[in-house]
């Protein structure tokens, strides 16, 4: 009977899979693929990595998170925070991120950073991505007239790295969150933009704070150094993953969903003045008849 299901749910499979190709796409990418191939190719990482708190990587308070959004897409606003505290005590931080979005990282980032750079595909390359048209008019929202964060656009896994002629003190990476994508993203930002004590941070290691993304931890661990696995962490209550140069002795945490912290959250909501909103779809139009 077991037999004659199987062959029946392997019969739908298949003739999903030749009439609709796209769904093979799930199959390639489900969590449980990722979750083997950690388990063959990185063992010792089947329950994810080693924790540590927030504590053990900063040492003040959080910053506060003053420009934000609440709005799907960013960061949750303890990551961005996370970022700011980490670079609030690097002297005169350089920061680099991968994937700026509505760019929410990056500028709270630079209140506390000396210098601030953002990479993010270019019009026509999120266009021929099959971004979503509202999605593409946000991009950038936060980052009208701020000259001093350079903004660079293209493919961040053909970029040239090396024609920026410097390193980095916290790189961010939030870019593509598939496995190769992220193992490429992290090849590249050790081969180009660290230095001895550079930190990385990868974004969406987690959902939810607690659930291992499967497929990001398996393009981190392909990118990072097998020499260099025993410094990555995560950091707990964030969905955060972090490189750090000097290793720390991680916690225990049994059990995902017991709190080791208390939050104290403050939230302000500031109606934004109209004229700030754009572009506006009719601007947006006129940029894509322009090809921009
Ligand atoms: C999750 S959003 C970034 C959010 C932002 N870091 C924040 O916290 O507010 C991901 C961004 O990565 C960009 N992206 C995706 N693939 C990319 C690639 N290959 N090269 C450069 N940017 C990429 C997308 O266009 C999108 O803007």
């Amino acid at each position: 009977m077991l037999l004659i299901k199987r062959a029946i749910s392997l019969f739908q499979a298949v003739w999903e899979v030749i009439w609709h190709p796209r769904s093979l796409y799930f199959v390639l990418h489900n969590e449980d693929v990722f979750r083997r191939r950690i388990r063959t190719e990185f063992p010792g990482f089947e329950k994810g990595l080693p924790v540590v708190f927030i504590e053990d990587v900063v040492s003040k308070p959080l910053p506060v998170v003053e420009t934000y959004s609440q709005l799907g897409g960013t960061s949750p606003a303890i990551d961005i925070a996370l970022l700011m505290g980490i670079a609030s005590e690097i002297p005169s931080c350089s920061y680099f991120e991968i994937g700026t979005w509505r760019g929410e990282s990056v500028v709270n980032v630079s209140r506390v950073a000396s210098a601030c750079y953002t990479l993010n595909l270019d019009h026509a390359q999120q266009v021929a991505k099959g971004y979503s048209r509202e999605a593409i008019a946000a991009a950038g929202f936060y980052l009208t007239n701020r000259n001093d964060i350079l903004r660079l656009t293209g493919d961040s896994q053909s970029f040239d790295y090396q024609s920026l002629g410097r390193t980095f003190d916290l790189v961010f990476i939030d870019g593509d969150h598939h496995a190769q994508a992220v193992a490429t993203d992290t090849r590249k930002v050790w081969c180009h933009l660290l230095h001895d004590r550079s930190i990385v941070v990868w974004h969406d290691y987690t959902r939810d704070q607690t659930e291992v993304f499967q497929e990001v931890l398996y393009g981190i661990l392909g990118g990072v150094p097998a020499r260099l696995h025993g410094h990555l962490y995560h950091v707990w209550g964030t969905n955060c993953a972090i490189y750090l140069p000097v290793a720390v002795e991680a916690r225990s945490t049994e059990n995902r969903f017991i709190p080791h912290h208390n939050f104290k959250i403050e939230i302000k909501h500031n109606p934004l003045d109209p004229s700030v909103l754009q572009p506006t779809p009719a601007s947006f139009e006129a940029r894509s008849e322009k090809g921009e």
